[in-house]
């Protein structure tokens, strides 16, 4: 079986951190986020990936060729030369797609328990043309939602980012489509979730499958700080707590040492080759590659980026989300601040703002 992931989005949402990194590369929980789906897709035998891009194309290339070998997939890169959309790039890969056999579509920025084999299943049962993943939510107009009949999973009406309440299970951006909805795209930018979806539904051509278990689009600051706790909390290994300077869930690289008297935990991904110093503390946070935390710097509920140097006595919270390369200056305050690349962080920033 084929998969196509939709990777070419801008992520204008999760800037700073998708200035220098196209967002399927952003690492989640110590991982590029595309790999934990190209894993799970690889998992239930699909043999060969494609890989629509965009934005960032060149980085996305280079940097997902290093995992190859390791993914045990073939990886096909579609690209854009200008952004098509959600369903334009099916159109432009319609030549790997249309093989007579169903296909998977994923946005690249989804996390959850990925159990496609029950959806593949479903998918098989109802014998129509496209199934989506849903699932609940309580903030549904941020998403595309969905309303279908329960008995049988028939989509009756799918409306992206309703203005008006409409329903609370959403589209949770993964599908399995028949080649035959290619003939329904043109190689023009389109929308799947407006253009093509409510085409389908009208023909009685959409299955909704509910997923079990946690779900999130971890596309903006906040949700991927939620989207580390579920995933954390559900990890099936995760250890019992054996060092008193931690509070599990946590996942620390291994190349991380951690001095005494710090305090990190719960809901922490620390990356490969950050520094911390004594006395740290740390709380539902992600601290990406090669960072310092210097001593009794403090970090709540943010995202820090690559190659930053955080202060001794600084306290970064509030979904503060730092950009690579900064550094926060000793015993600064930063509430909810999003400090662009390169910065270095003399004054406090008392109330939540964008740092240029
Ligand atoms: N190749 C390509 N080209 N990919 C694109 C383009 C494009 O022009 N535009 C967006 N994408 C990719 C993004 O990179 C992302 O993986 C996916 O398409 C969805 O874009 P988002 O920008 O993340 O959309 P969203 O989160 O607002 O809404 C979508 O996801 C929700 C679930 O997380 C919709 O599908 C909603 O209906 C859905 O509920
Ligand atoms: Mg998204």
């Amino acid at each position: 079986m084929k998969a196509l992931i939709l990777a070419g989005g801008y992520g204008t949402r999760l800037r700073p951190l998708t200035l220098t990194q196209p967002k399927p590369l952003v690492e989640f929980a110590n991982k590029p986020m595309i790999l934990h789906q190209i894993e799970a897709l690889s998992s239930v035998g699909v043999d060969t990936v494609i890989l629509a891009v965009s934005y960032k194309k060149e980085q996305l290339e280079s940097e997902i060729l290093k995992h190859t070998e390791k993914l045990g997939v073939k990886i096909i890169f579609s690209v854009e030369e200008t952004p098509l959309d959600t369903a334009g790039p099916l159109a432009l890969a319609r030549r790997y797609l249309n093989d007579g056999e169903s296909f998977f579509v994923l946005n690249s920025d989804v996390i959850c328990d990925f159990n496609f084999q029950a959806m593949i299943a479903f998918h098989r049962s109802h014998g129509k043309e496209g199934t989506i993943a849903v699932t609940q939510v309580n903030e549904p107009s941020k998403y595309g939602v969905v309303v279908f009949k329960k008995e049988t999973g028939e989509i009756e009406k799918f409306v992206e980012k309703p203005q008006e309440y409409v329903g609370n299970k959403i589209n949770a951006g993964m599908y399995i489509l028949n080649s035959s909805v290619l003939d329904r795209i043109e190689v023009k930018p389109t929308s799947m979730e407006k253009e093509i979806f409510p085409e389908m539904c009208q023909t009685s051509n959409l299955y909704a499958f509910v997923l079990k278990g946690y779900w999130m689009d971890v596309g903006q600051p906040r949700d991927f700080l939620k989207g580390t706790q579920l995933y954390l909390d559900n990890q099936k290994s995760a250890i019992p707590s054996t060092s008193t300077n931690l509070i599990h869930p946590v996942m620390i690289h291994e190349s991380v040492k951690i001095p005494s008297k710090c305090c990190i935990g719960p809901h922490v991904v620390i990356a490969e080759n950050v520094i911390l110093e004594e006395g740290v503390r740390i709380k539902n946070s992600t601290i990406l590659p090669n960072t310092i935390l210097r001593q009794h710097s403090f970090i709540s509920t943010s995202i820090i980026g690559r190659k930053c140097t955080i202060g001794q006595w600084a306290r970064v919270e509030n979904t503060s989300v730092i950009g690579d390369e900064v550094v926060i200056k000793d015993e600064i305050y930063l509430n909810g601040a999003l400090v662009c690349n390169n910065k270095t962080i003399s004054e406090n920033v008392l109330e939540p703002k964008v740092v240029m």
